[in-house]
């Protein structure tokens, strides 16, 4: 499996705070069935606090302890990135970091409110020639408030990623029937983990997740969207719906 959106890198963001955690946290993807993850460090935090070169580094540096210890895994970069209006002059200068180099984005919305700024934000970045894959729809307000919004932003070509642990209940039933919902409505494209920790609260695995949506959508959907669709993102391929 291939898990687009990972807290891993260790003493940057809220994830992980030393490099051993960072390599049980690959170790514990391993287990689940994930082979590729990418790296997302929240966006402030790199750019306020340390550099697209530290981060850079550490990639390199877990890549090396995991090879080292023989681990099927292989760790790509990327970044959440918060949407708000520095965001497209950020991508600009290379301060926000796109999925693997591809053309795709991952976007936060804000979690509160419907702020004006989102749309024309969102276009700015689509004008670049990026494809903004909206992280964790299912939590954020202003999509709860309003599921039209976020069929608008899909219908504009966004991709829109769930997260495996609200499928679960992590957040509570409001966002596990909301989750369900998007996935009815394929407003759900990409299921990732939005891993912090080794183990719990927010575990690196997407099995479970999986398991969840296949019994929403089928298996083979399901498997879409752990597999073939993040795999396209991570190469830079058109992302292809699951067929009905
Ligand atoms: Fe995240």
């Amino acid at each position: 499996m291939y898990d687009i959106h990972a807290h891993i890198l260790p003493g940057v963001d809220d994830g992980p705070d030393s490099m051993e955690a960072s390599v049980e946290m690959a170790r514990a993807a391993v287990e689940n069935g994930t082979h590729v993850m990418l790296a997302t460090p929240h966006r402030k935090d790199v750019t306020e606090r340390w550099s697209v070169g530290h981060i850079v580094g550490l990639v390199d540096e877990l890549n090396a302890r995991v090879r080292a210890e023989r681990l099927d895994f292989r760790l790509l970069l990327g970044m959440e990135n918060h949407l708000d209006t520095a965001l497209p002059a950020e991508i600009s200068a290379g301060r926000a970091l796109p999925m693997n180099g591809s053309r795709y984005i991952l976007v936060e919305m804000p979690f509160f409110g419907r702020p004006e700024f989102i749309d024309s934000c969102l276009a700015q970045v689509m004008d670049l020639g990026l494809v903004p894959v909206l992280a964790h729809p299912e939590r954020i307000e202003a999509f709860q408030r309003d599921i039209g919004l976020l069929k608008e932003f899909v219908g504009l070509g966004m991709v829109s990623q769930i997260t495996a642990g609200s499928l679960l209940g992590r957040w509570g039933d409001e966002v596990k029937g909301f989750t369900s919902e998007l996935l009815e409505m394929g407003l759900a494209h990409v299921i990732a983990s939005d891993t912090h920790t080794p183990g719990e609260p927010r575990p690196p695995g997407l099995a479970a997740g999986a398991e969840a949506a296949a019994r929403i959508v089928g298996t083979a959907k399901a498997q879409a969207m752990v597999a073939s669709t993040p795999r396209r993102i991570l190469e830079d391929l058109p992302v292809k719906w699951p067929q009905e």
